[in-house]
C-alpha cells in the first residue's frame, strides 16, 4: 500500500510539474492591483460588486443579493496571500456589510453571503465578532427546512410549485456543518445530512448530471423536475454540475461518508468525460445549449469545477491525478488572456466570460464577482497542493 501511494504521488507530482507552472504570486498581485481598483469605485459599503450591466457600466447588487458575501470573501484570499493589513482591512468592512443578512430567512444562500466572508475572515483571524453572526445565519438558513420534506426550501415558489430546491443550495451545508462545530448544535449537521441524502436521491440523473431544480410537495414527494438557469429541464446547466461536484466534496470532507465521494467522483467524470467540454476545459454554460460552440462559455463554473476538482484529488483513487490535471488546466485557461481581464479593464473584476442566467436574459458573458471568488480559491489551493501535496488513497 505504502509503495503504491508513493508510485501515486510521484507519477502526481512529476505530471504537475510538467505543465506550465501557474505563477500564483503573480495571479495575486494582478488581483489586488484589480481589486484596489474595485475597492476605490465603492466607497460605499451597500452596493457590493457583482458583475457588468449590459450598457458595460458596473453592476452592483445590495446586502440582501446572493453573491454580497464574494467580495468580502476574496478581499480574505487576498489578505491571506498578502498579510497586508489593509487588505484585512478592507475585508473585515466588506463582510461586516452583509452582517445583517445573519437575521434573513427569506433564503437558502446564508452559507454563500456569510461563510464565504466571515468563515475565511475568522479561518484567518480567529475574530470572535464572526462566530455569533455566523451562528445566528445557520439557524436562520435552518428555519428553511421542513422536516416532511427533508430539504431546506430554496425559493417560496417557483411557476406553481411552493417547495422548489435548487442544486446550488448544496453549496451552502458546509455552513451548517461549521455551525453544527462550533455551536454544539447538532441539528444543523443533521439538516445538511438530510438534505444532502435528499438530493442525491432526486436530482440526478442515471449519468450523474443533475437537474436545477426539484419542485417537493409537502410530503416529500417528487411534484416535478426542472429548470431555471439551464438550457433545458432535461440539460446539463454548467454551474449546476460543478456546484454538485463542490458539495458533495464537502459533504465527503465533512462526514467521510464514502457515498458522497463516490458521487463527487461520479458528477467529476461526467463533467471531465462529457463530449461538448472545450479543449480548454471551460464549459459552455450549458453541457447542452442548443447552439454549441456558438455558445458563451461560463468562466464562474471552470473556477468552481477548479478548486472542487483539486480538494477531490486529495481524497485519492484511481483518477486522483486526472482530477489534479483536469483542474490545474482550468487554472491555467481562466489566467490566460481569453479569460483574465487586463488590468483596469472588465470593471475591475478579475475573470471575464461568465454567465449568470442566459435564459433569465441576466449577466450573459460578463464579469461575476464568484467567478474571481472560486478563482482565488483554486489558486490558492493548487499553490497549498503544490507545497505539501496531501493525495491519499
Ligand atoms: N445560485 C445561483 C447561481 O448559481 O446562479
Amino acid at each position: 500500500m505504502r509503495q503504491y501511494l508513493l508510485a501515486f504521488f510521484i507519477c502526481l507530482t512529476c505530471s504537475a510539474f510538467a505543465q506550465t507552472p501557474i505563477d500564483v504570486d503573480k495571479e495575486f498581485a494582478f488581483a489586488a492591483q484589480q481589486y484596489e481598483r474595485m475597492l476605490k469605485t465603492h466607497p460605499d459599503t451597500t452596493k457590493f460588486p457583482q458583475s457588468t450591466n449590459p450598457d458595460g457600466s458596473i453592476r452592483d447588487m445590495k446586502s440582501d443579493w446572493w453573491c454580497s458575501g464574494f467580495f468580502g470573501g476574496s478581499l480574505w484570499y487576498i489578505f491571506e496571500r498578502t498579510k497586508a493589513p489593509s487588505w484585512k482591512e478592507a475585508a473585515n468592512k466588506w463582510s461586516m456589510a452583509v452582517a445583517k443578512e445573519q437575521y434573513n430567512t427569506g433564503t437558502h444562500d446564508l452559507g454563500f453571503m456569510l461563510y464565504c466572508p466571515f468563515g475565511n475572515g475568522y479561518r484567518l483571524t480567529k475574530n470572535n465578532a464572526y462566530k455569533p453572526i455566523m451562528i445566528t445565519g445557520a439557524k436562520s438558513l435552518a428555519t428553511r427546512f421542513d422536516p416532511k420534506v427533508g430539504l431546506i426550501k430554496s425559493w417560496n415558489k417557483f411557476q406553481s410549485y411552493t417547495y422548489p430546491v435548487i442544486i446550488d443550495n448544496m453549496m451552502n451545508l458546509e455552513f451548517l456543518f461549521w455551525a453544527a462545530k462550533e455551536s454544539g448544535n447538532k441539528q444543523l449537521r443533521d439538516i445538511a445530512i438530510t438534505h444532502a441524502d435528499n438530493t442525491l436521491k432526486n436530482h440526478f440523473r442515471p449519468d450523474y448530471s443533475s437537474f436545477h431544480v426539484i419542485c417537493y410537495n409537502p410530503d416529500g414527494t417528487v411534484a416535478a423536475k426542472k429548470t431555471a438557469q439551464g438550457a433545458a429541464d432535461g440539460s446539463a446547466w454548467a454551474r449546476g454540475q460543478a456546484w454538485g461536484l463542490y458539495g458533495y466534496t464537502v459533504m465527503y470532507r465533512e462526514t467521510k461518508d464514502k457515498k458522497y465521494l463516490d458521487q463527487a467522483r461520479h458528477i467529476a467524470d461526467f463533467y471531465l468525460n462529457h463530449p461538448n467540454l472545450p479543449a480548454d476545459k471551460i464549459p459552455y454554460w450549458d453541457f447542452n445549449a442548443p447552439n454549441i460552440p456558438n455558445e458563451e462559455r461560463d468562466a464562474s463554473a471552470g473556477a468552481i469545477a477548479a478548486s472542487a476538482l483539486l480538494e477531490l484529488a486529495t481524497y485519492g483513487g484511481p483518477s486522483a491525478k486526472t482530477y489534479y490535471q483536469s483542474a490545474v488546466n482550468m487554472l491555467q485557461s481562466l489566467a490566460s488572456p481569453a479569460y483574465k481581464a487586463n488590468l483596469g479593464e472588465n470593471n475591475n473584476f478579475i475573470l471575464k466570460h461568465s454567465v449568470g442566467n442566459k435564459p433569465g436574459k441576466s449577466e450573459i458573458d460578463t464579469p461575476l464577482i464568484y467567478a474571481d471568488y472560486y478563482f482565488l480559491e483554486a489558486l490558492l489551493r493548487y499553490d497549498a497542493l503544490r507545497k505539501k501535496p496531501a493525495f491519499k488513497s
